[in-house]
């Protein structure tokens, strides 16, 4: 395992460095870390270099004052993304793989630094912006959270992360993820929150992306439903038909990297392979 750590305007960025060759860039979602994507790692590293960060505030990044206050917008959370990959001297265009809130991030980088990237996957994830009613519950779980000093406020939202039968009969799952988010601290829920509150709707900018992209969703996602996520691939092969597609993962809701691990794994490793072979650098 080689956990490296970065300054980067001034956090500290904690990120998953491993194997060797292609390089794919895993984001996790809220409110967790980068060992969401643990399985992922560990298959995907004999084959690629894996490049998990925690995002700002997540895991063992930090926050600054303002980002408590303000919110980390989803432009930056994406622009922490561009440092890290010049802090590790990755200059070639990458694979990047976004869960939920890493979609969010996903999109900003593909829009502000589309020359970064050879192929997008999006995972369980969503192209609009909060609903008015959304932004405030949002706004409301950064208050409880600062308030109780931890992050126990987002454990709310733990029977809607997973399946209803995984959340009955795979306690283990349960426990990891409850775990994780039990992990993170106040300020990073409250600063994601208030991000994500007031993230772009990015719908009407998806024609814009054009580079090879996969979208992945769990048969049973509540969060980012399989409608949702058929109308965003159906939105981006508008421009990029014969490259991109859409794999339903089976036995699983919205954290498919944690429920059907090996599906997912194998998704992201096919999807990979042919972006880094169509130019050759595999
Ligand atoms: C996530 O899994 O990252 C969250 O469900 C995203 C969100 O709260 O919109």
């Amino acid at each position: 395992m080689a956990q490296r750590e970065f300054q980067h305007s001034g956090v500290r960025l904690n990120v998953e460095d491993r194997g060797s060759g292609a390089p794919i860039v895993l984001l996790h979602g809220f409110p967790l870390d980068h060992r969401m994507w643990q399985a992922q790692i560990d298959a995907l590293a004999g084959h690629f270099r894996v490049v998990a960060p925690d995002l700002r505030g997540f895991g063992g990044s930090t926050l600054t004052d303002a980002d408590i206050e303000r919110g980390v917008s989803m432009e930056k959370y994406a622009a922490d993304v561009v440092g890290l990959l010049d802090a590790l001297e990755i200059a070639e265009p990458v694979v990047v793989v976004g869960f939920s809130m890493g979609g969010y991030a996903v999109w900003q980088l593909a829009l502000r630094w589309p020359a970064r990237l050879r192929g997008l996957v999006l995972c369980d994830t969503r192209a609009v912006a909060d609903s008015d009613e959304a932004r405030a519950s949002r706004l409301k779980m950064a208050e409880s959270a600062m308030q109780a000093g931890n992050s126990s406020p987002a454990l709310g939202m733990l029977p809607k992360l997973v399946a209803p039968e995984t959340y009955s009969d795979r306690p283990d799952i349960v426990d990891a993820v409850r775990a994780m988010i039990e992990r993170q601290s106040a300020e990073a829920v409250a600063a994601a929150q208030r991000g994500m509150a007031r993230r772009e709707d990015v719908t009407g900018r998806l024609r814009e992306i054009t580079c090879p992209t996969l979208c992945i969703v769990g048969v049973e996602d509540a969060i980012s439903t399989p409608q949702e996520m058929h109308q965003i691939a159906t939105l981006l092969a508008e421009t990029r038909s014969p490259d991109v597609r859409l794999v339903e993962v089976e036995a699983a809701g919205h954290m498919t990297p944690v429920e059907n691990p090996s599906a997912v794994t194998e998704a992201i490793a096919d999807f990979s392979r042919e972006c880094y072979l169509s130019s050759g650098d595999f």
